[in-house]
């Protein structure tokens, strides 16, 4: 069997969450990855039990009630949203859609780590952009957009919970489609954010080079049950929808997905106590010698140490605390570790350990 060199030299990344060290246990407190520190809204968990008489039932290959749900929801039509098994499937099946060897991509970084991993996997060639706050270095980066090829931003950036403005983004936009190239924003965390409103959901309308991601991973705590979506012009989503595996998402996922948009003040809710707690644990980890916290605008905080990232994350697990350790996220090394923005028993119970340490 001959495989393709892009196969041979896949590298599957490396994510947070308790399955990724070697002792899974259920009584860690989970800082390592980012969701929405309510949980799944209790509609949802009702409406699952309620229909678990449908576990033997093809779901519907085409997600139809999700997506009119979605088009109420992001006043985008039906043709324009496309629904997939975790925004990570829509990342892989869209870089499998319209990239290849003839295409070069600028990512960011550091940065989600799929991106990467899925733009090789097509063959194209990446070149990565360093930087800590995208804003700020937005004209070098225009000067950088590929011809013919793609762009990934993340917005808010992952790990960094930077923000780049919706001006700054129509600038990127109008820039790669006069070079004949693709952006595509993930805005995963996006609905999480509580003081700005960046969205640029309403430019799909105006520009056809452009897609926009979306989870109900982070935003509605659902990281579990694997669904996502994505919103582009109609050509490019009547390709994602062509293209993807049939029944790619799970009856139980859609109608929690459904029930979760469907929740009175969830996301308000949501934010509410996230600015509280961002700022409280910013403020008081600022406040330890060893660590520094960077600007994030949503509901997880880079954070610079003094201790190697690897053994900080070895101590903090024997308080039964999971972070991230940030070394293997290209762009950062063991001076960084990731945490979530949690409840505030939970944000204590982390800072007691942290000032032990
Ligand atoms: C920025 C970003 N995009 C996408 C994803 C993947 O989302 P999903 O769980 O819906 O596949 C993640 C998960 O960590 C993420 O951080």
């Amino acid at each position: 069997m001959k495989l393709d060199s892009a196969i041979i030299s896949h590298k599957p990344v490396y994510h947070g969450g308790i399955y990724s060290i070697s002792d899974p246990r259920p009584d860690l407190l989970d800082f390592s990855s980012n969701i929405n520190p309510l949980g799944p809204s209790p509609k949802v968990i009702q409406a699952i039990k309620k229909n678990l008489n449908t576990l033997p039932v093809y779901p519907d290959p085409d997600s139809s009630d999700l997506r009119k749900a979605l088009q109420k929801y992001t006043k985008i039509p039906l043709s324009q949203i496309v629904v997939g098994n975790g925004a990570t499937e829509i990342i892989y099946n869209f870089c499998k859609a319209f990239l290849s060897s003839k295409n070069k991509v600028l990512i960011p970084v550091p940065t989600f780590g799929e991106y990467e991993a899925a733009v090789k996997l097509s063959g194209a060639k990446v070149n990565f952009f360093k930087t800590f706050d995208l804003e700020k270095d937005i004209d070098d980066f225009i000067s950088k957009l590929p011809q013919n090829g793609c762009t990934f931003i993340c917005n808010p950036n992952n790990p960094t919970g930077s923000l780049i403005s919706k001006n700054d983004l129509n600038k990127i936009i109008l820039h790669a489609k006069k070079n004949n190239s693709l952006v595509f924003v993930d805005e995963c965390f996006i609905e999480l954010v509580p003081q700005q409103d960046e969205t640029i959901l309403n430019l799909v309308k105006k520009y056809d080079n452009l897609i926009v991601l979306r989870s109900f991973t982070k935003s509605f705590g659902l990281a579990g049950i694997r669904i996502g979506y994505a919103i582009g012009s109609k050509k490019l989503i009547s390709i994602l929808n062509k293209i993807k595996i049939p029944w790619n998402v799970s009856g139980l996922a859609q109608l929690a997905a459904k029930e979760s948009i469907l929740t009175p003040n969830y996301l308000t809710n949501s934010r509410k106590i996230i600015l509280k707690e961002l700022t409280y644990l910013k403020s008081n980890i600022s406040k330890l010698e060893k660590f520094d916290c960077f600007d994030s605008v949503t509901n997880f905080i880079l954070v610079k140490s003094k201790i190697n990232s690897t053994i900080l994350q070895k101590k903090l697990l024997q308080k039964k605390i999971l972070v991230r350790d940030c070394s293997n996220i290209r762009g950062l090394n063991h001076n960084f570790i990731r945490i979530a923005v949690k409840t505030r028993a939970e944000n204590q119970k982390l800072l007691r350990a942290l000032k032990k340490i």
